[in-house]
C-alpha cells in the first residue's frame, strides 16, 4: 500500500501557529488518534510530565522537539518514530528521549556503553558451523555523526553539501585506494542515476531516500540528492555512504567464513577516518550518538547473508524465519536490508539484534552463537522434510 509521501517542512507548519508556537494541543490529539492503531515509541513516551517540561523551554527548542518526533506524528505506522536534529538533543531532551531509549534498548538499572574491539581472527569461523558456508557474504558497519553540524534530519542543503566536500578531502588523504561517487549535481565525482542504479544492484548504495516515508517526514531526505555518496575502495570490501540516515555509515563486506575479519577490516577504515581528524559525537551513557535512537550505543549491526530455504519454505514464509531468529536474538531482513523482500531460497540479512550495552566484540560473538543455533534448526527442518518424504513415498 503506497500512502502519499509528506515533507517535514509541510507537516511542521501544522502544529505551529503563527507566531511559530508549538500547539500541543494539537499534538496530543494526533497522538491520540493514532494510538487506536499503533502506538509508537515517540506517541507513549510524550506524556502529559513532557508537555509540562517542554513549555518551560525556549520556543526554538520546542519546535526542535517538534522535529524530532515529526515522523512519528505524520505515520502511524512507525514504531519509533524519532529522529534526533543535533546531537545535544540527546542532552537537551532527555526527558523525553531517556525512556524511550531505555525502553527500546530494554536497558535496565545504572548502565554506560562500553566498547571492546578486540575481536578474534580464526575464532568466528562458518564453516564450523556449516561446511557449505565457504565463501559468505559478510558486512559490519557503525553509523557515526560528526560533532559541529547538524544530523541529517535538519541540515539544510549547504550544510550537506559542505559536509560532503569535507568528506571528499579525508577520503583523497586517509590512504586507502577508492573513490568517491557523489550522487550531488555538478560535483566533480558525481555519478549519473544509470551508474548509481549498477552500485544499488550490487547492494553497495543506498536506495532513493525520497521514495521512504520516515526519512521524507523526518526530514533525512530533505535536499535530495545533494550531499548524498558513496566511497567504495578499490577491492570493494570497504565503503562509506555518506549523508543518508547518519553522517556517516562506515561499512565493509567481505566474501569468505572468518566473521573476525571483516571486524578487522571495517575496524582499519573507521581507525583511517578518525585520524584524519574528525570527531564523532557520542554520549556519555548511551554510546554513540545517532539520528535513530535504536543504533544508539556501538552503532554496529553485523551480519551474513545467509539462505535459509527450509525455515521459509523456498522464501514463501518470511515471517517463520523472523520469528525463530527474534527468539535467538537475531533480526532476520531482506537481501536489500530493512524493508526489502527475501528470496525463493530464502536469502535473508541475519543479524544480531542487540545494540546497546554489548560491545562491538559481543556483536560479533552473539552473531556467531546465534547462527549455530540457527543452522541446527534450518537442517533439522531438513531432515524433517526428508522424513516426511520418505513416508509420503512409502
Ligand atoms: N523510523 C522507523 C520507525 O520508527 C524505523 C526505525 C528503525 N530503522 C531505522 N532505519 N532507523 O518505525
Amino acid at each position: 500500500m503506497s500512502q502519499k509521501i509528506f515533507e517535514k517542512k509541510d507537516v511542521r507548519k501544522l502544529y505551529l501557529d503563527d507566531q511559530g508556537n508549538v500547539d500541543y494541543t494539537k499534538i496530543q490529539a494526533r497522538w491520540e488518534e493514532f494510538k487506536k492503531n499503533k502506538v509508537s515509541l515517540a506517541n507513549k513516551h510524550f506524556t502529559q510530565q513532557v508537555v509540562e517540561k517542554a513549555k518551560t523551554l525556549s520556543q526554538e527548542d520546542q519546535q526542535r522537539l517538534l522535529d524530532i518526533m515529526i515522523e512519528g506524528l505524520t505515520y502511524n505506522d512507525s514504531s519509533v518514530g524519532i529522529a534526533a536534529t543535533r546531537p545535544e538533543d540527546y542532552d537537551l531532551f532527555l526527558f523525553y528521549l531517556e525512556p524511550l531509549i531505555r525502553e527500546y534498548h530494554k536497558i535496565e538499572g545504572q548502565t554506560k556503553q562500553e566498547h571492546d574491539w578486540n575481536i578474534p581472527v580464526g575464532e568466528y569461523v562458518l564453516t564450523n558451523i556449516d561446511p557449505k558456508l565457504e565463501k559468505v557474504s559478510m558486512r559490519a558497519r557503525v553509523a557515526r555523526n560528526v560533532v559541529g553540524y547538524s544530523l541529517p534530519s535538519s541540515m539544510d542543503k549547504d550544510e550537506r553539501i559542505k559536509f560532503e566536500n569535507q568528506m571528499v578531502e579525508v577520503f583523497e588523504k586517509f590512504g586507502f585506494p577508492g573513490k568517491y561517487h557523489s550522487l550531488t549535481p555538478g560535483h566533480k565525482n558525481f555519478i549519473s542515476d544509470q551508474e548509481a542504479d549498477v552500485l544499488r544492484n550490487k547492494h553497495f548504495l543506498f536506495i532513493n531516500m525520497t521514495h521512504d516515508n520516515c526519512l521524507m517526514s523526518n526530514g533525512v531526505a530533505s535536499d535530495w540528492p545533494y550531499g548524498r555518496g558513496i566511497w567504495i575502495s578499490e577491492d570493494e570490501t570497504k565503503m562509506v555512504w555518506v549523508g543518508e540516515e547518519d553522517h556517516l555509515r562506515i561499512i565493509s563486506i567481505v566474501q569468505g567464513n572468518d566473521l573476525g575479519k571483516v571486524d578487522q577490516s571495517l575496524n582499519e577504515l573507521l581507525t583511517g577516518i578518525e585520524k584524519s581528524g574528525l570527531k564523532f559525537a557520542e554520549h556519555p551513557t548511551y554510546g554513540i550518538i545517532t539520528t535513530c535512537p535504536t543504533n544508539m550505543g556501538t552503532g554496529k549491526r553485523q551480519s551474513i547473508l545467509g539462505k535459509f530455504p527450509n525455515i521459509t519454505k523456498g522464501g514463501k514464509d518470511e515471517a517463520n524465519l523472523k520469528d525463530i531468529a527474534k527468539s535467538l536474538g537475531l533480526q532476520a531482513r531482506g537481501i536489500g536490508g530493512e524493508h526489502s523482500n527475501m528470496d525463493s531460497e530464502g536469502t535473508a540479512d541475519i543479524s544480531p539484534s542487540a545494540r546497546f550495552g554489548v560491545t562491538e566484540a559481543i556483536v560479533t560473538k552473539r552473531l556467531y552463537e546465534g547462527l549455530i543455533k540457527l543452522y541446527e534448526i534450518e537442517r533439522n527442518e531438513t531432515n524433517e522434510k526428508k522424513r516426511q518424504n520418505c513416508c509420503n513415498t512409502f
